[in-house]
This record gives structure tokens, C-alpha cells and sequence, in this order.
């Protein structure tokens, strides 16, 4: 995507676009194999003994089974970390063999092998003089919003503690990160499991030195690890920790989730107390390997958190995995609540320097006057459109524009038709201060009052100058959006209802350790930031605490019950932000650590309105030497209208809140608790009334939980909805200007008639399908040209409530499956991206790589509903394509 950038500034800046053009059926890569590694599969077993681990096929083991069925198979990798991971991960070309695999005795799960991208490009400033007085000094503010400060001021800095770090590596050579690498350094140990030159698809070459590569691990670490009394001064908030570095990303590409789930469990054995890992990949399901793998290792009494995700402006049902393990802690951000500026000077008028958001000043030297693209303020798609041929040379101006309705980007072309390079944008009204980031020029963000007075000057014939200057005008701001959650960070709630991320940490506009080569320091954003900072709160804690199972198992329910809740906006008295985008709040290091209260579980989990799960029991337990008498309240937060109005597709973010209350009963709403002893309270949560079901609303909220000196919640969150009713299969021409689903020929043109194909030197078929939400399964299979299937998907539009199928898929008159995919992630609405749709190319074979004899066919597209069964029919969505030939000696 060229908007990856996942600064809150700049993700901010895609809303500016209202509408999509529509993307060019030319830009489908029918090769791409989607996010799996194709044909490999890690199959776990119960016990290593069911295994045979040298390979022999003797014995009553999976390979001797597999033998024995006639499965074609290539081992890769074994793993026997039991409660962790048993089994093997390997190569098996053909679908029909998996299922035999899974018939055999011991087998307990086959999952296929996930692309987890690397991560995404961040916009990041690199600082090579610490003294630089462009730079504005403020680098702790994160400390003090989650009382990190007070843990330092009481010598809590993470001793003792074993943080392992699972990212594209350190530069442990960096002199605030230890300056070297092994036994007595700060990073004592670690791996690269990859080589630099790894991309996610071809051979890993591990070696035993994790020296960072592409430097998003170095910045991770330096937000845990980096020690004090560098001029620019930073403190990692638990920078006495140990760190080991493992690596698994190459220099570029993306890491695979065996990788990841090799390294955690490395990490697992080297007896690390934390595992953290700024990555992900958008999933949406809580079941893949990485994910659970991650799960076990958090059951067995380590801390593993997890980036939730940047992925906001997606909107609702978009969480990434690993993040997803569900005991595994997934970091949501909240921004920093100073932002940098920087200055520019007003001449021609009395006016007082104005500030604009910048860590560093624009390039621009000398006076230069302003240009102003329409004198009229309430004007909303300002420079959308190409501006008059009258337009002067703007070359030598400052080019001030209005936001609004279109991306900047295309404001900035426009105005670059007639040679501008500098731009202002002024906000609008209502919206939100952000970072300005355009391909080819440079450009920054001022206010909205601040661009009212240059456009009625401008307007008014007076020539105002702008003068940036280079030095010496950087300063702090309260940031507008300062402790609010970060436009970027990724909305859940998973397709099963567990609430991702956790709770949220400062992750916007973060200044850090870099990789001496590109720097030693920079500023970065995202939940990849935020991270790392939950990984060092939980060494806090640990050292608060005292390390161990007990506490590492509790960690997520201490940072959940102690987080303050972020609101939704900084208007007095605004509704809480939705939990499917926050968690439980922004993490309170100094109460999670300190807290003679405890309170468990930290989540309530209330499912959708089909399997609603309403009852919960509270436990309270009062570990200090007074009896404290506690008050129970119930705080709504917002109401997440998680789908758009008539459309099957999930809400963008920021996703639109209502204040529609669940239903809450406490009982007692008040206890008192004995020193020593735990009280249980119990709650009844029901989905709010009155809501519009047609939008899926997610609601969620607070049980507090206050004695006169502590103050703790609760969170819960629920669908107001039936998931198994929500389509899944875009049916619209939005997209492509086609109505989807669609089958492509060679020609890139929409097949709408019966054709021939010879499925010989690229002439074959492809199937183009888009997801507007997740599907536990989708098959796609191959029927007779003739079969009596009534899809639920027509030509004409929507017409699933008119069949009933009858009750069993095997009265499918399927001739045999072309493709099955488990857990899919809904695509993705943005207008170009890496998710926007799937693809599926027909060459000709059987799922299981046999040839499909001439004859006339179509292709049978079937979607599970989220919740469905996947034995009957009526759980499905389906599509049923135009009459599809093979013809192996046509000469066309
Ligand atoms: C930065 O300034 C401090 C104090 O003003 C000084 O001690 C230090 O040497 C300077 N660092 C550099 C790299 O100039
Ligand atoms: C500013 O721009 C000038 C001219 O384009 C260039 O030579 C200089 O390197 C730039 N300075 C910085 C700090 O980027
Ligand atoms: C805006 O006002 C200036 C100064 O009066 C004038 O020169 C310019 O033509 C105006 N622009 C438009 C688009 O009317
Ligand atoms: C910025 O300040 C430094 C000293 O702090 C000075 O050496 C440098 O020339 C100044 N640069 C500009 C563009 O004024
Ligand atoms: C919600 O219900 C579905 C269907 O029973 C189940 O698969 C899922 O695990 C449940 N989610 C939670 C969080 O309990
Ligand atoms: C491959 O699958 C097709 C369709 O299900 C089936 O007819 C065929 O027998 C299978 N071939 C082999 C070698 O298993
Ligand atoms: C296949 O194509 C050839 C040549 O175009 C034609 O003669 C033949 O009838 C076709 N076969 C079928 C089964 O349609």
C-alpha cells in the first residue's frame, strides 16, 4: 500500500479520501499464491512417540500411517516441546492426502503455514546529532502517562528479568544498547533463524549472531532496553533487564509463522520471562499456528505480548496474528500527549509564528510568499480538482490548501502542475490535527484557525511571506489526540469473539534507538512501539511482584484491571472509546505492579447474541492488611456500529460510535473484603436494546471496581448480532467495476459467456473473489455444467433466503474440490492494497493435482458463515460460475 506508513498522523490522512476509484482488473496477479506458503503444513501430534522422530517408517507412528496410506510427504522441521508443540511441519502437495493425514491416530491438528508480512514501512526520522536543535526535546512523556516514572523513582528497573525479543534482530553494538553481544552484555544471548538474505519464501540460513538488519528490532529494544545518560535522554522503561535477540526476519520480505513459532519456542527454552513480538499479519482468527503457539507458552506461565496491529483505518474485524493466541497479550496504541512542531514565521502581517507538525523543520530556505488555491474557506474538495490555467508559476511559493474530501496527494499533484513543491494544508473544522506525509514534496499540517487568517489575508491582497526557520524552532504541544488511541491501531474483535488487543501502551511518535549505521536514533510509530513498552511494563511487574508462573499468568488480568480507559474524544465528557480498538485502556505500570487489590478475570467475554454468554462471577481479593469495602459500577463505552450502513462490508476507522448501553446487573454492588480473603460478585451483561442489528454493533464497557484507595474494572464486549447471519461474499461492482464474483481469462477480461479453455500455456481461468468479512471455510469445487445447484449468490443480486437446500453438503452434486481454504481474514476495503481480494487460478487439476478430463464444467464457490456447520448446506454462501471448457487440443 503506498499509505503504509502507520504514523497516526499519516494514517489520519487516507480519511481525507471519501471515495475509491476503482481498481483496474489489470492489476490481478493471478501467480500470487495469497498469505500461505504453498503446500506446507505443520501436523501436530499428542505425543512425540506418535511421531518417529528418525524418520523410519516403523512402528505404529504418523510417518509409518502416512507411508502406509500412500501420502506423498516431505519432512522439514520436528518439534517436541511438549505443551507447547509436538509434531513436524512438512511439505504435502495434495489436498486429498491431508485429509487421510488427518484420520490418522494421534493426529491433533494440520495447519497450513501463514506469511506473516515484515514490518511496514514507518515513518521514521533518523536524529544523528543529539544536540540538533531542530529536534524538541521530550522523550519520557510515555513514562509519565503509565507511571513508569514512579517505579524508576523506587529503583524498579526490570532486573533480573529475561525479555526476548522476536523481530528483525539488534544491533547490539550500539552504545546504549550494551555494546556487545553474549554473556555480561545487555543483550545477553539470542539467534537469527532466518540470514539476511530470508524473504519469507525461499531456504532460511540460520547462524547464532542477531544483529539487526533493517532496524525496526533495534528501535523495539531501545524502548525496553536503553540505558540512561545518552545526550538525547532516552530510558527504556526496564532497561535493566536481559534482552536476547531473535531474529526472524531477513533484511527485507516477510518471516513465515513456523519461524515465529520456532523462535518463541526458543525463546521458551532459554527460559526467557517474556517473549515480545512487534509483528502480525491481518487474520482476524485466533487459530493459526503462530498464534496458538504463542497461547501455550502464555498457559504455561510466561508473559508473550504481541502488536495488535496497524490496521486501523481498515476498520472493525481486522486483528492480526500472532496477536490473536488468545492467552497471548495483544498491544494496542495509544498517541504520545506531546507532539513536536515546529515553527514558521509570518512576515508581511503581525502575526504570531505558527506551528505545524513536524519533528523537523521543511527544507525550505528564504522568504517565500503564499498561494493561496481558493480564497473561500468552507470550500471542502479545495485543489481536487486541477486548478484554473490562470494558476501562476507557484515555484517559489508556499502552497496553503484546504483539507478535505480528496487524499493530499492528489491536492499536491495538482498544484504540482503549475510547479509547487511546499505545501500547508490547514485542517478542517472537525477534524483531527495530523502528520502530512506526500510522495515528492514537502508538506505539513497547520490549524484550522491558523489557515482561515493566511487565506483571508491572501484573499484580502495582502502578501504574507513564510519563513522556515532551520534551527531553533522546534517545540512541544500538548498533542490534540494525545492519549487517545491511535488512529492506526487495529479494531477486533476477532471472527470468535475474543476481545483483541488486551489493553493499549504509548505507541505513536516514539524516539528510540536505531542502528548505529542508519543513525543511532529516530522516532517511529506504530503498535510495534507499543509493544515493547507492555513487554518492559511486564518486567516491572515481575520485579514488583516477584517473577514467577503465578504472576506471569495473572499479568494480562493486572494490566487489564488497572488500565484507565481511553476516551473517544477530548471533548468533555465523551464516551468511551470502543474496547474492540483499546482493550481494557492504556496500561498503568505503577498500580498493575503495586495494587494490594486484585481482580479476575480482567475480561468478560459475552459472544454474540446466538451464543450469548451473560452470567460471569467477579472474584475480588484483598491482599493488603485492611478491610476495604469495594463499589461496583457499570461504564458503558461506546457502541462500535462495526458494519457500514447497507453494506455488507465492516465500518472504516475511525469506526462510528453510539452510546447504547448493554444491560448490567451487579449483585452485591457493594462488598466489603477481609484482609487475606476474596469476595465474588456476579454479573449479568445483556446486549444493549434498540440497536440496529444490521450494523453488527460490538458494545463493551466497564465493571469498576473501587475501594477508597484503589480503583480497578472489568471489561467486557459482545456483538449485538448473529454472526452466522452476516454475508460474507461481495457481490457488488465497487471493487473492479465488475460484479463480483468473476472468472478472468488470459485476456484479463470478465468471462460472462461459456468459454474454452485449454489449461495449457497460461490459458486457464481464474476465479476473483472478494471476502466483506471472515469465513471459517471457503471451497471452491468443480460441478457439471448442468448440475442442479441453486447458488445463493445470482446474477441479479441477493437471493439467499429463498433456497433451502436441504440439510447435508454431501447432497452436493460436487465432481471433487479444486481448493479449500480454513480461517480466511475478510479482505480488505482500502483501494489499493495487499488484501483487497483472492484469487483462485484454475489450470485444470483436482485440489489434489490430478488432471480434469475435457469436458464442459463449472466452478462451485461456497463460503462458510462465521459460527455455520460446515455439514449443512443453509451455512453456506454460493456462487456458481459461467460454463467453463476444457478443450486440451482446441488450437484456439
Ligand atoms: C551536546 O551537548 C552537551 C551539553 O550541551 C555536550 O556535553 C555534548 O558533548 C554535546 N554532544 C555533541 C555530540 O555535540
Ligand atoms: C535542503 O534542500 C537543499 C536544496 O534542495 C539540499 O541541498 C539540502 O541537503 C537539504 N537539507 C536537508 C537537511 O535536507
Ligand atoms: C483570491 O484573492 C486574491 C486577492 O484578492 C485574488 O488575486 C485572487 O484572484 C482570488 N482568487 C480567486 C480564485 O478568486
Ligand atoms: C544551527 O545552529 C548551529 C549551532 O547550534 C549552527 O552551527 C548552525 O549554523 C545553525 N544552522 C542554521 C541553518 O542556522
Ligand atoms: C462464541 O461462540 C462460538 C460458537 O459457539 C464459539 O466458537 C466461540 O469460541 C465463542 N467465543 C467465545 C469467546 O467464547
Ligand atoms: C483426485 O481427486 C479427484 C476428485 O476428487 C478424484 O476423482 C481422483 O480420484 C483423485 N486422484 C487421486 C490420485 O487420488
Ligand atoms: C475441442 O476443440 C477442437 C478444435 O477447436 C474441436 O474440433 C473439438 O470439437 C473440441 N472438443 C470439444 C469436446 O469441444
Amino acid at each position: 500500500m503506498k499509505f503504509s506508513l502507520t504514523s497516526s498522523w499519516v494514517v489520519a490522512a487516507l480519511f481525507a479520501t471519501s471515495s475509491f476509484a476503482a481498481v483496474p482488473l489489470s492489476s490481478i496477479n493471478t501467480a500470487d499464491t495469497g498469505r500461505y506458503v504453498p503446500n506446507e503444513y505443520i501436523v501436530e501430534m499428542a505425543s512425540i512417540s506418535g511421531l518417529a522422530g528418525k524418520r523410519a517408517y516403523t512402528g505404529r507412528t504418523l510417518y509409518y500411517h502416512m507411508h502406509k496410506r500412500g501420502v506423498q510427504f516431505d519432512v522439514k522441521t520436528e518439534y517436541d516441546t511438549p505443551d507447547i508443540l509436538v509434531g513436524a511441519s512438512m511439505k504435502i502437495e495434495s489436498p486429498d492426502d491431508i485429509a487421510k493425514v488427518a484420520g490418522i491416530p494421534g493426529v491433533q491438528a494440520i495447519r497450513p503455514i501463514i506469511l506473516i508480512p515484515g514490518p511496514k514501512p514507518i515513518e521514521s526520522f533518523s536524529v544523528s546529532d543529539p544536540n540538533d536543535s531542530r529536534l524538541s526535546p521530550s522523550p519520557m512523556s510515555t513514562h509519565t502517562m503509565t507511571g513508569v516514572d514512579k517505579l524508576h523513582a523506587q529503583g524498579i528497573l526490570g532486573e533480573g528479568i529475561k525479555i526476548g525479543i522476536i523481530d528483525s534482530g539488534i544491533d547490539y553494538k550500539h552504545p546504549s544498547l550494551g555494546g556487545g553481544f553474549g554473556e555480561g552484555f545487555k543483550v545477553s544471548g539470542g539467534w537469527d533463524f532466518v540470514g539476511d538474505r530470508f524473504t519469507g519464501s525461499n531456504t532460511p540460513v540460520p547462524d547464532n549472531d542477531p544483529m539487526d538488519c533493517g532496524g525496526h528490532g533495534t528501535h523495539v529494544a531501545g524502548i525496553i532496553a536503553a540505558d540512561p545518560g545518552n545526550e538525547f535522554g532516552v530510558v527504556g522503561n526496564a532497561y535493566k533487564a536481559s534482552i536476547s535477540g531473535y531474529r526472524v526476519f531477513g533484511c527485507g520480505g516477510s518471516t513465515t509463522d513456523e519461524i515465529i513459532a520456532q523462535s518463541l519456542i526458543r525463546g521458551y527454552n532459554e527460559g526467557m520471562d517474556i517473549l515480545t513480538l512487534s509483528l502480525g499479519g491481518v487474520d482476524g482468527w485466533t487459530i493459526g499456528t503462530g498464534s496458538v503457539v504463542a497461547s501455550r507458552i502464555a498457559e504455561q506461565g510466561r508473559v508473550v505480548t504481541i502488536a495488535a496491529g496497524n490496521d486501523g483505518s481498515d476498520g472493525a474485524w481486522y486483528t492480526s496474528s500472532p496477536g490473536n493466541g488468545i492467552s497471548a497479550i495483544s498491544i494496542g496504541s495509544v498517541d504520545n500527549i506531546v507532539v513536536s512542531v515546529q515553527n514558521v514565521n509570518v512576515k508581511g502581517v503581525e502575526h504570531a509564528p505558527i506551528a505545524y507538525l513536524q519533528l523537523l523543520p521543511l527544507n525550505v530556505t528564504g522568504e517565500l510568499p503564499i498561494y493561496v488555491t481558493n480564497n473561500d474557506t468552507t470550500v471542502k474538495d479545495d485543489a481536487c480538482n486541477p486548478l484554473p490555467a490562470t494558476t501562476p508559476d507557484l515555484s517559489g511559493h508556499i502552497v496553503v490548501i484546504h483539507r478535505g474530501t480528496c487524499t493530499f496527494q492528489i491536492k499536491a499533484d495538482n498544484a504540482a502542475k503549475f510547479g509547487a513543491k511546499n505545501f500547508l494544508i490547514y485542517n478542517s473544522d472537525d477534524g483531527e490535527l495530523t502528520g502530512v506525509s506526500i510522495d515528492g514534496y514537502q508538506a505539513a499540517m497547520i490549524s484550522a484557525d491558523d489557515g482561515k487568517f493566511l487565506v483571508g489575508q491572501f484573499a484580502a491582497g495582502v502578501e504574507v511571506k513564510l519563513e522556515f526557520p532551520q534551527n531553533g524552532s522546534a517545540a512541544t504541544i500538548d498533542s490534540p489526540h494525545g492519549g487517545l488511541t491511535s488512529a492506526f491501531s487495529s479494531y477486533g474483535p476477532t471472527y470468535d469473539m475474543f476481545f483483541k488487543p488486551a489493553v493499549s501502551a504509548p505507541g505513536g511518535n516514539i524516539l528510540s534507538t536505531i542502528p548505529t549505521a542508519q543513525g543511532s536514533w529516530g522516532i517511529k510509530s506504530g503498535t510495534s512501539m507499543a509493544t515493547p513498552f507492555a513487554a518492559g511494563a511486564a518486567a516491572l511487574v515481575l520485579q514488583a511482584r516477584g517473577k514467577g508462573k503465578d504472576v506471569s499468568r495473572e499479568m494480562r488480568d493486572l494490566f487489564q484491571t488497572t488500565a484507565i480507559p481511553v476516551a473517544s474524544s477530548k471533548e468533555e465528557g465523551s464516551i468511551a472509546n470502543t474496547v474492540s480498538q483499546q482493550g481494557a485502556g492504556l496500561v498503568q505500570v505503577d498500580r498493575a505492579s503495586q495494587y494490594k487489590t486484585l481482580v479476575s478475570p480482567g475480561q468478560l467475554l459475552l459472544n454474540d447474541t446466538a451464543n450469548l454468554d451473560s452470567l460471569h462471577t467477579i472474584t475480588i481479593r484483598n491482599t493488603g492488611s485492611e478491610s476495604a469495602l469495594y463499589q461496583l459500577s457499570h461504564v458503558a463505552a461506546g457502541t462500535a456500529q462495526s458494519l457500514k450502513a447497507d453494506s455488507k462490508w465492516a465500518s472504516l476507522g475511525p469506526v462510528e460510535l453510539v452510546d447504547a448501553p448493554a444491560g448490567v446487573t451487579i449483585i452485591p454492588s457493594s462488598v466489603t473484603v477481609s484482609p487475606g480473603s476474596s469476595r465474588r460478585v456476579i454479573v449479568r451483561i445483556t446486549p444493549p436494546r434498540g440497536v440496529d442489528e444490521s450494523r453488527l454493533p460490538v458494545y463493551s464497557g466497564f465493571i469498576n471496581i473501587a475501594s477508597k484507595t484503589e480503583s480497578l474494572r472489568v471489561t467486557y464486549l459482545g456483538a449485538a448480532g448473529s454472526l452466522k447471519k452476516k454475508a460474507i461474499l461481495d457481490n457488488t461492482d465497487a471493487y473492479f467495476e465488475q460484479k463480483l464474483p468473476l472468472v478472468l481469462t488470459p485476456g484479463g477480461e470478465v468471462q460472462s459467456e461459456p468459454k474454452s479453455y485449454t489449461m495449457k500455456d497460461l490459458d486457464s481461468p481464474s476465479l476473483v473473489y472478494r471476502l466483506t468479512f471472515g469465513s471459517p471455510a471457503i471451497k471452491v469445487d468443480l460441478v457439471q455444467k448442468d448440475a442442479s445447484i441453486k447458488p445463493t449468490l445470482t446474477k441479479r443480486g441477493w437471493f439467499s433466503w429463498l433456497f433451502d437446500w436441504g440439510s447435508d453438503v454431501d447432497d452436493l452434486p460436487i465432481i471433487g474440490p479444486l481448493q479449500e481454504l480454513g480461517y480466511v481474514p475478510r479482505n480488505s476495503e482500502a483501494p489499493v492494497t495487499d488484501n483487497g481480494f483472492n484469487v483462485f487460478n484454475f489450470i485444470g487439476v483436482f485440489a489434489n493435482k490430478t488432471r480434469i478430463e475435457d469436458g464442459e464444467y463449472r466452478i462451485l464457490l461456497r463460503a462458510l458463515k462465521v459460527t455455520g456447520n460446515p455439514k449443512k448446506l443453509g451455512d453456506y454462501e454460493s456462487w456458481l460460475s459461467p460454463v467453463i471448457s476444457i478443450n486440451s487440443t482446441s488450437s484456439s
